[in-house]
């Protein structure tokens, strides 16, 4: 989580300068899917942050795991390879992807245990890997 930060601070100055994020060259194909996923990311968010707000940790937890946890990996397994964006991204780019599931894990296991105050404190984690891919990679 420490480098996603660093690399979102590195390239956020640059960005607002010019568009300097890299592009990530999708087949047509996985770049729907990848819309696709994303509109559910932001919608889910959303509801990781109103669960919260309500006080509602372990069903927060629960479905931010499902959402975008480590469970969440592998959603388009099972399309064609033109269809799935994950092999046709960069590897440090799909790292980003990866780290992002792996930090929601992180927050969906401590929201399991119903602690608010230690939920909260790790709440940023669902959001970093969005910023830091967000702000290196462009796929037009
Ligand atoms: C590994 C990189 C990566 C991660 C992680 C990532 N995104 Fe994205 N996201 C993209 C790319 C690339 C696009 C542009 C897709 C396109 O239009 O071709 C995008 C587009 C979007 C869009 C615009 C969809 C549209 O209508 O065009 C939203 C909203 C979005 N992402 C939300 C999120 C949220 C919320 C998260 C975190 C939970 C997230 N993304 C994590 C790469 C990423």
């Amino acid at each position: 989580m420490k480098t996603l930060l660093f690399i979102s601070a590195m390239f956020a100055s640059q960005v607002f300068a010019q568009d300097a994020r890299q592009l990530a060259p999708l087949p047509a194909p996985a770049q729907e899917s990848l819309r696709t996923e994303m509109l559910d990311n932001l919608i889910g968010l959303n509801e990781v942050l109103t669960l919260m707000a309500a006080g509602k940790v372990k069903e927060a937890g629960a479905f931010a795991e499902k959402e975008f946890g480590v469970s969440a990996m592998g959603k388009h397994r099972s399309k064609p390879m033109d269809a799935r964006p994950g092999p046709h991204m960069p590897p440090a780019m799909h790292g980003i992807g990866m780290d992002g599931h792996k930090a929601a894990s992180e927050f969906a296991k401590v929201a399991a245990t119903g602690d608010r105050d230690k939920a909260l404190a790790l709440l940023p984690s669902l959001t970093g890997s969005c910023v830091a891919c967000h702000l290196s990679y462009r796929t037009r």
